[in-house]
């Protein structure tokens, strides 16, 4: 699939749910949240029949997102059976970390060697700070050393790739970066630094709070010197990567999609909602029902082939986020 930019569709992130264990700030609104009630999320069978689908069209990844998607009952199974579908080459899961330690199943098993057994292939665990008070602060749960665990996990269980992923945040972490890149270091992990979107409606997302990557750079060059850009290294989504100097080789990316204004050029995406829309890009409006689309008696999969289409067909050449956005959906219900 390709859009009215030039924009190859290959990658579909899917948000399995919008519940979660933690309740970061700057991706759950304020007010006290409600979950999708139980007959609005699409089930396993409907989102595998989407997925297959899209393989036909030429998705080749998937990335599972929640909320936190390990809370889901039988996700195990779930990712089981995404790997048995023709096409797909790479699974990843985006993740908060905090159940990748625990053991399902009763099999003395943890979450993390479950996943790597069922075919994905990377994890992103979300952890912003290594400073626990902070953490607690930022998530408002007490889960640091839960997160601890579950990257010793993945890392015992034989990830190809796990990521960190740190939300930039003025007055919260920005003292902390020289540490986080240590701490990748030492544990072989591939750090992103993230700038905050517009996401969701809290006042976390003020503009006051906003840490735009080039200061993060400027802080991390002012302790390590100057970082060597590394455009050929690529992951599949939209970070762009730099060499550390001194640092065997260690290199930490940046996702900037508020200032860096070439973020979309190589947009390669769609995401799936937990409540079945559609979405051809983060940072707009526009979604597409395809609940109702897969729940009509008579759907084939041409029908769903046809939607796909549709939707493609109408991919922004570029997110919205610069223009005074104000998200008409929080990010834990669209899945990052
Ligand atoms: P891989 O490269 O496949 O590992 O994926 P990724 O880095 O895209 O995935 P991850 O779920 O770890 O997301 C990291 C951050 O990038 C999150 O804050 C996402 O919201 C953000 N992100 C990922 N893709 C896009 C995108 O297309 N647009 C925008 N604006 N942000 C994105
Ligand atoms: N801005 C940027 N990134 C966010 N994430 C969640 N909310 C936001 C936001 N408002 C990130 C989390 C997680 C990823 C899937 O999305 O850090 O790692
Ligand atoms: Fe949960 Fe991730 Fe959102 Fe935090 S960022 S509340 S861990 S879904």
């Amino acid at each position: 699939m390709e859009d009215a930019y030039g924009h190859r569709i290959a990658y579909l992130r899917v948000s399995i749910t919008d519940r979660c264990n933690e309740r970061c700030r700057y991706c759950m609104p304020e007010e006290l949240q409600e979950w999708l009630p139980r007959e609005d999320i699409l089930s396993y069978e409907e989102i595998l029949r989407v997925i297959r689908v899209g393989t036909g069209l030429g998705i080749r990844k998937v990335r599972i997102t929640g909320g936190e998607p390990l809370t889901r009952r039988n996700v195990l199974d779930f990712f089981r059976a995404v790997n048995t579908i023709d096409g797909i080459e790479d699974i990843g899961v985006s993740t908060n970390g905090t159940l990748l330690a625990s053991e399902p199943e009763e099999t003395g098993i943890t979450m993390a060697q479950h996943l790597v057994n069922a075919g994905v292939r990377t994890a992103n665990v979300s952890l912003d700070t290594l400073d626990p008070e902070i953490y607690r602060q930022t998530t408002g749960r007490d889960y640091f050393d839960r997160v601890l665990q579950g990257l010793d996990a993945a890392k015992a269980a034989g990830f190809e790739s796990i990521k960190l992923n740190a939300v930039l945040m003025r007055d919260s972490n920005e003292d902390q970066l020289v540490a986080m890149i240590r701490f990748a270091h030492e544990r072989g992990l591939l750090l992103r630094f993230i700038e905050l979107m517009p996401v969701s409606t809290t006042d976390v997302l003020k503009d006051e709070r906003f840490l735009a990557t080039g200061s993060a750079k400027k802080l991390i060059e002012s302790e390590f010197g100057s970082l060597t850009p590394r455009p050929e290294y690529k992951t599949n989504g939209p970070a762009s990567y730099y060499e550390v100097p001194g640092m065997d080789g260690q290199l930490i990316g940046f996702i900037g999609a508020m200032t860096n204004l070439h973020f979309c050029e190589n947009c390669n995406k769609l995401r799936l909602t937990c409540d079945g829309k559609l979405r051809p890009c983060l940072g707009s409006y526009l979604e597409f029902d395809m609940k109702e689309v897969l729940r009509h008696p008579d759907v084939t999969d041409n029908d769903i082939a046809a939607f796909f289409q549709h939707v493609v067909d109408r991919k922004p050449k570029e997110h919205d986020f610069r223009n005074d956005y104000t998200p008409n959906r929080k990010m834990i219900a669209i899945g990052g």
